[in-house]
């Protein structure tokens, strides 16, 4: 009996704080593949957008910041709790990405289309060398529709809050539960109604709801989906 070998792109999509980072990055070094979290690269615009004074509703201000930034996602230097490393002409961002400002402003960023096709087109040309997780919002429908595996990771606003601030609480952050949950669903509704690449499961997408479910029991059913 011939094996079949573990699909050699995988997708991971879903909404805010569904949980596609962590379970990426498992899958990834489970199978020794590179992780790729895209939803750093719009995390990365924004902040330099801010961190630069431009005003993130100048549409063609941003587009050009995207298109002329290079930006390096790079695997984790340090064990303090980042997933990987964001560079941008070699400073490291990474916690900039992280803060609540960039969280209310992303969604805004990364409905522009110029933005994405800037992205996309960075994010694609990686994604095709395969033996990669790439996660974020679109990959299974429009980065890499060539996927051999698809994964739309759900869970309901309320948990993604409740994990969020668990999140931010344990770096030091003082923020409210029910503010979390606001811009929670604000992001999701930005994220699903925009016109380029709206946030949804690709038809073949294998949907797994995570509500009640561990990190560790996703992870092995995402696991068993690749063997
Ligand atoms: O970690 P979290 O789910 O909160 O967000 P993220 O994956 O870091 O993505 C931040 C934002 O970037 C999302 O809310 C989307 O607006 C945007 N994004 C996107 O439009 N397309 C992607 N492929 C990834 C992220």
């Amino acid at each position: 009996m011939t094996r079949k070998s573990s699909p050699s792109i995988i997708a991971i999509d879903g909404p805010a704080a569904s949980g596609k980072s962590t379970i990426g990055l498992k899958l990834a070094e489970a199978l020794g593949y590179l992780f790729f979290d895209t939803g750093v690269m719009y995390r990365a615009v924004t902040w330099i957008a801010l961190d630069h004074d431009i005003d993130v509703r100048d549409e063609a201000k941003v587009t050009a910041l995207a298109e002329e930034t290079p930006i390096d996602v790079t695997p984790a230097s340090k064990s303090d709790g980042r997933a990987c490393d964001v560079l941008v002409a070699g400073k490291d961002i990474t916690w900039e990405t992280r803060l609540p400002i960039v969280d209310a402003n992303v969604s805004i960023v990364s409905a522009y289309p110029g933005v994405r096709a800037a992205l996309s087109k960075q994010q694609r040309r990686i994604g095709q060398r395969g033996r990669v997780v790439m996660v974020g919002r679109d990959i299974g429908t429009v980065v890499l529709p060539e996927a051999d595996l698809k994964i739309y990771l759900d869970a309901s606003p309320e948990e993604r809050a409740r994990r969020r601030h668990a999140e931010m609480t344990a770096r030091g952050a003082n923020v409210k539960y029910e503010d979390i949950l606001a811009k929670v669903i604000e992001r999701d509704r930005i994220d699903s109604t925009r016109d380029v690449a709206p946030l949804r499961a690709a038809v073949d997408a294998v949907i797994i709801d995570s509500d009640k479910m561990s990190v560790n029991e996703v992870f092995e059913k995402a696991l068993a989906l690749c063997k």
